[in-house]
């Protein structure tokens, strides 16, 4: 079987030499092909399943120029975006690596969500395998509402951090210490937070102020983020967030738990 990847970028980085490392034979097409590279429709005409790894807005355009024909199966990586854009294709299907790529990264070890019909499902569940990737299966179809709702947890939980771990840079850079220490000094923390949750779920990992009913604590943050002229909003929509789960496991009384409610009202 011959896999044609039109469009070289971030994530056919990853996913070419991972193909090729399975034993899968791979034509890679661009706009501007390379030595060894094709044009998207001579690499299409050579391949069996074509990979459409563009840009989430350009699939759908991308897929109208391709010279489709029967027995081809049509495949995008985007997590937000409907089978439908690939409508011109044959048979159209999912794939979708829950991994943040930035052009060095591997795919292994990611899940992958796959939203593929009960003929190609299990083939491309084997491929995943093959790639080292955990295969996910998605409802098939997927409403648009569940795929809005499916990416919009996949970027709460990559990119959401990293808006947090920016304003714990922010508040460190107020404290007066070294803004080039903040990240390397507080991630950690984080991969901690992250390991204890997988290993006991994300109420029994739940810690600090809030975890202790520490009302006093809390408002020092909430003093500290006005002194150095920071927007609370996300400390307290996280604080909130935070004593759902304290309140779930059993950690706080009833007296706690309405201190830190009355803390958090502002
Ligand atoms: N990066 C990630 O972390 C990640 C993770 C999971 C899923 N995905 C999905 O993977 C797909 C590709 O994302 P990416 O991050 O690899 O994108 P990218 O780095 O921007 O690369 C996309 C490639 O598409 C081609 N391209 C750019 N503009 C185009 C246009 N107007 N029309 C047609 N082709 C164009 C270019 O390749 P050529 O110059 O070779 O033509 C470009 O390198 C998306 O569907 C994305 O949602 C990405």
């Amino acid at each position: 079987m011959i896999h044609a990847v039109v469009g070289y970028g971030r994530l056919a980085r990853a996913l070419v030499p991972a193909l090729q490392a399975a034993g899968e034979e791979v034509v890679v097409g661009r706009r501007s092909p390379g030595v060894g590279e094709l044009l998207p429709g001579d690499a299409t005409r050579a391949a069996d399943w074509v990979w459409l790894t563009v840009p989430d807005d350009h699939i759908a355009a991308t897929a109208t120029t391709l010279p489709w024909r029967a027995g081809q199966l049509a495949l995008h990586c985007s997590g937000a975006t409907s089978l439908a854009a690939l409508a011109p294709a044959p048979v159209a299907a999912g794939f979708h690596p829950l991994k943040l790529l930035a052009g060095d990264a591997d795919l292994a070890g990611a899940y992958v969500g796959i939203e593929a019909d009960d003929v190609y499902r299990p083939a491309l569940q084997a491929l995943a395998r093959a790639l080292g990737l955990v295969p996910l299966a998605l409802p098939s179809p997927m409403a648009a509402q569940a795929r809005a709702a499916y990416h919009a947890a996949a970027n709460l939980a990559a990119s959401g951090v990293l808006a947090v771990l920016a304003d714990a840079q922010a508040l460190w850079a107020a404290a007066g210490l070294a803004p080039t220490d903040a990240l390397p000094a507080l991630a950690p923390l984080s991969h901690g937070a992250l390991d204890t949750a997988l290993a006991r779920g994300l109420a029994g990992a739940v810690s600090g102020p809030i975890a202790r009913g520490d009302v006093a604590v809390l408002t020092r943050h909430l003093h500290a983020l006005a002194d150095a002229g920071l927007d609370a909003d996300l400390l307290l929509a996280l604080a909130r967030r935070q004593l759902v789960l304290a309140e779930a496991a059993g950690r706080l009384d009833a007296a706690q738990i309405a201190a830190l409610r009355a803390c958090l009202v502002a």
